[in-house]
């Protein structure tokens, strides 16, 4: 496959910006360990971030964990800071691909998204915030597809494993599919999980902010999407599940935004049937639910209020019993770690009209991964960063801001996934 290649005004194949933060780092791994895959081996990468010393100690680190001592010398380091607009333009200048771990994106992400569009560097982040997300979508589509450049959101855990689950079951359905629900579990190891600070703080803003995006898509006047088949009905706030064998509640998370942004954009761009979503979480049996239960309604409560929040954000794990913490997870806890989601289709074979009666038939689809924040998020940023590197006539024709799914719908990405470590199959 032609490769999107470099130029001596454009020297790097991908820039990973905020390669210091928590999750920055192990993209840095995981991209040390992926362009080594390339049998040329000459992706060319840079680090790039607000403090110099960090950036050398996240290569020095990566260089010890992958036994690749030449790391720190070969890898280049391209200082900038969000609050400095001339180091963003001159970073994004230097870059086929910004890979954007700075977050949260709400406070931090825009100028960077306008530094890509204006010195014309595709852009990935690993945002699970629906208003940043859409906000970039409202403000800086139609100056992205002028430029050429792909914009493409939430490509980390949220929500690739989700808007790729929808894309892959509909494409192995064989008739049209209509519905699809997902259950969401998540698994430790004997020495438990933790979520990193960093995505703590987004959930917090993103929660206390829920008005201003009813506002914000209002914005976009879109028409409803037509329901096809069958409707699908939502389940309850909590239920127990037979598909997972356990409690579980609506899932929380940007997935089900994200994937009607998808399910939107092929049926207006492609003609194809909107499939209908419903996102789940399993949470467990009863003494979870009830601990969970009651660490909801504190958050609920806190996370109006100004001074709540900044009780919430300065500690984490009191409020969470000890599931997000400012330290992150260990890497033993990760590689105990995985998740699992399962979809549960239906719809209509290849001889029966979906706009009449019932759905005559039924889909089972996985996809599985390793531990979702700092395993899985770096292997999925990654490899949608590769994508567009490799397969640029499989992208939608124009740039853009983009959904995952409608990005990368008809290229190869499900395949690359697999080949590392998220694994989609039929059952
Ligand atoms: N999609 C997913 O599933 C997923 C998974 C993991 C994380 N995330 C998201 O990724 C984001 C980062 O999370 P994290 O836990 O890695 O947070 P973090 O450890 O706090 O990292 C934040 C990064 O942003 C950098 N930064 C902050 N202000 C900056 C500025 N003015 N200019 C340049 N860089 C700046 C920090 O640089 P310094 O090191 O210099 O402070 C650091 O590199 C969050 O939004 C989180 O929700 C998403």
């Amino acid at each position: 496959m032609a490769r999107v290649e470099t130029s001596s005004d454009r020297p790097y194949h991908l820039v990973i910006f905020g390669a210091s933060g928590f999750t920055g780092q192990f993209v840095v791994e995981e991209v040390a360990r992926t362009v080594s895959e390339d049998p040329k081996g000459n992706t060319k990468w840079a680090v790039a971030g607000r403090s110099r010393q960090k950036l050398e100690k996240v290569l020095e680190q990566a260089a010890g964990v992958l036994n690749k001592p030449n790391l720190r010398t070969q890898v280049d380091i391209i200082v900038a800071d969000v609050a400095e607009p001339d180091s963003l333009a001159a970073m994004c200048k230097q870059a086929v691909i910004v890979l954007n771990c700075v977050g949260p994106y709400r406070f931090f992400g825009e100028p960077v998204v306008k530094a890509c569009v204006e010195n014309g560097a595709h852009h990935i982040d690993i945002s699970g915030e629906p208003q940043f997300l859409e906000s970039m979508q409202l403000n800086y589509n139609s100056q992205a597809a002028e430029k050429g450049v792909y914009i493409i959101g939430s490509c980390g855990f949220d929500s690739i494993p989700a808007d790729m689950g929808v894309i892959y079951t509909r494409d192995q359905f064989k008739g049209t599919l209509t519905a699809l629900e997902s259950f969401l579990t998540v698994s430790f190891g004997p020495d438990g999980g933790h979520i990193h600070d960093g995505t703590w703080q987004s959930a917090i803003y993103g929660l206390a902010d829920r008005s201003n995006l009813r506002g914000l898509r209002k914005k976009f006047n879109h028409k409803p999407l037509p329901s096809v088949g069958s409707k699908l009905k939502h389940r309850g706030a909590l239920f127990y599940s037979n598909e997972i064998q356990q409690y579980a509640i609506p899932f929380m998370g940007s997935d089900p935004a994200v994937v009607k942004r998808t399910q939107r954009f092929l049926a207006e761009e492609h003609r194809a049937t909107p499939v209908q979503y419903g996102a789940y979480a399993g949470v467990g049996g009863v003494g979870n639910l009830i601990k969970m239960m009651f660490a909801a309604m504190i958050f609920w409560f806190l996370v109006k209020f100004s001074f709540g929040r900044n009780l919430l954000i300065k500690y984490p794990e009191f409020f969470s019993y000890g599931f997000f913490s400012k330290a992150g997870p260990t890497r033993k806890q990760m590689e105990g770690s995985s998740f699992q989601f399962s979809f549960y289709g239906q719809g209509y074979t290849e001889d029966q009209d979906p706009s009449q009666g019932k759905p005559n038939a039924k889909i089972r689809t996985l996809v599985q991964g390793p531990e979702c924040g700092y395993v899985a998020t770096p292997i999925a940023m990654v490899q949608a960063a590769l994508t567009i590197l490799y397969e640029p006539a499989a992208l939608p024709k124009r740039g853009g801001v983009y959904t995952p799914g409608a990005a990368f719908a008809k290229t190869t990405l499900v395949d690359r996934l697999n080949k590392h470590g998220i694994r989609f199959s039929v059952i």
